[in-house]
């Protein structure tokens, strides 16, 4: 559980806080898109998976303070180990981690010796231990393609990135049973209906999303390939099928553009808001820059298990500027 700010903190300036501490400290503030806007706003950089996996790798900070979430934090403690890395709230988890208890995926790879296990960055440090090369949705298709047809291939823990890519790419890689709770939730009919309303405007989907969505997107890719498309499509609306939150840095760019999220099931629910990234707030990045907790720790030979899975995939995404791009629908 989640423990409850104990301080009264209102009549700090939280912003010119976060300013001071984090020259104080030498520390970098690391974001995913699906932040919200204040803390997008006041990060050193903004990213998807792989783009903030380089910057911690790269930083010469002494403090990453990492506005994601857990496996994101603990990817930038592997790659540079040295460096204090905190996360603002350590409850701030993710459903396709949870879905991949590291016990259940060793016994799964065991039974299938002849395999190859490729893993979903969005998975523990010990099933990236487990794993031999990692992938986001920005370098998936890249690896996927320098991987020869015949080798066989485990891929967990998301089933629809696994789905999209065995589609894409004619593979039969045997898929881990997990699922993004917030994509999943987008609902078929009710982008049917948008869709409708909107008849000129492209959809955009993250590959997270499960192929009733897929199938009616115009663009599919990582929260940065989305970013880009949206930066460069004909038109004046673009409907975006992945966490809305994203849609903030669509409108500091575009402001004279229309991004509309795509719908839930009832139409106007907040299901597509990622509740643990919502965890993080002002506030608990404030308490983390100054007290250096919640601080994430591993066992050194865990560390360089998972480090070995994720270096692979910076070498063979090196080409990859995080353009996350997976193209239309196969
Ligand atoms: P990206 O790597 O596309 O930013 O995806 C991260 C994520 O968790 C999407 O749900
Ligand atoms: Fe995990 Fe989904 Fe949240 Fe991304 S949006 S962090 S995959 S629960």
């Amino acid at each position: 559980m989640t423990a409850p700010i104990r301080e009264n903190l209102s009549g700090l300036d939280l912003r010119a806080e976060i300013d001071r501490l984090r020259k104080e400290r030498n520390a970098v503030i690391l974001a995913h898109y699906y932040q919200k806007p204040e803390i997008q706003d006041l990060a050193d950089f903004v990213g998807d998976s792989l783009e903030l996996s380089r910057k911690a790798a790269e930083t010469d900070a002494d403090v990453i303070a990492f506005c994601g979430v857990k496996f994101m934090a603990e990817t930038a403690k592997i790659l540079s180990p040295e460096k204090i890395v905190v996360l603002p709230d350590m409850d701030a988890g993710c459903s396709l981690e949870d879905s991949c208890p590291p016990e259940q995926f060793k016994r799964f790879r065991e039974a299938h010796p002849d395999h190859i296990a490729l893993t979903y960055i969005n998975c523990s440090t010990e099933v990236k231990a487990l794993s031999d090369i990692i992938v986001t949705s920005s370098s998936a298709e890249t690896i996927i393609s320098q991987i020869p047809p015949e080798q066989k291939i485990i891929f967990g823990p998301d089933r629809h990135l696994g789905g999209y890519m065995n589609r894409k790419f004619g593979r039969d890689m045997l898929l881990w049973p997990g699922v993004c709770i917030v994509h999943e939730a987008f609902s078929e009919t009710e982008l049917l209906k948008l869709k409708a309303q909107y008849p000129d405007a492209p959809v955009a989907a993250h590959p997270e999303c499960p192929p009733h969505i897929v199938d009616h997107s115009d663009y599919v890719g990582s929260t940065s390939g989305i970013l880009q498309f949206a930066k460069s499509f004909d038109g004046d609306t673009l409907i975006v099928a992945t966490e809305p939150h994203i849609i903030h840095q669509m409108q500091l760019a575009m402001p004279d553009k229309n991004f509309i999220g795509a719908p839930g099931a009832d139409g106007n629910c907040s299901c597509n808001i990622c509740p643990y990234m919502a965890l993080n707030t002002m506030e608990k990045l404030y308490l983390a820059l100054r007290d250096l907790t919640p601080r994430i720790e591993m066992d050194e030979e865990l560390r360089l298990g998972a480090k070995r899975s994720l270096d692979r995939m910076l070498e063979m995404a090196s080409g990859t500027v995080g353009k996350g791009d997976l193209g239309r629908p196969a």
